[in-house]
């Protein structure tokens, strides 16, 4: 893939991923004040949104991203990209698992929808964390070819 067209997919996604993760952040906390049948299924719909993005996000990082970048020219930092790559694993699993429970329950009671919230409100934090090791390790990289060039 095009250099331009990797900068770009990976902005795009990053920012629909960001974007979304507030707008579920921001409903979440206007739950009290909603109809709960239109909440949920609003929630649902912003989380599945945030699922395809969030498998766009990773895909294009792992296949032709940053991570392909860092492991050609800095070969010793394999250990820190190959932990980022299991990151993604895991809060892919999160987001399948919380996915199952909002599929199986068609009009979750409050405990469940209670649980639901707990686990997204974590996996977003997760993601959140996950996304600032990147950039780290990103200007880390940056910043030593940088030093390189001196
Ligand atoms: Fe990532």
């Amino acid at each position: 893939m095009d250099y331009d067209v990797i900068i770009k997919k990976t902005d795009e996604e990053y920012k629909a991923v960001n974007e979304l993760m507030e707008k579920l952040l921001a409903k979440m906390e206007m739950r009290s004040q909603s109809q709960l049948d239109a909440w949920t299924s609003e929630m649902k719909a912003l989380f599945s949104q945030l699922l395809i993005h969030v498998k766009g996000f990773f895909e294009i990082e792992e296949q032709d991203g940053f991570m392909i970048t860092v492991l050609q020219e800095h070969p010793t930092l394999a250990p820190a990209v190959e932990t980022l790559r299991q990151e993604h694993q895991t809060a892919l699993s999160a987001m399948e698992r919380i996915q199952q429970q909002c599929c199986q329950a068609e009009s979750p009671d409050c405990q469940a929808i209670d649980s639901l919230c707990k686990q997204l409100g974590e996996v977003i934090q997760y993601l959140k964390t996950h996304v600032r090791k990147e950039n780290q390790l990103v200007q880390g990289a940056l910043a030593s070819d940088i030093g390189a060039q001196d």
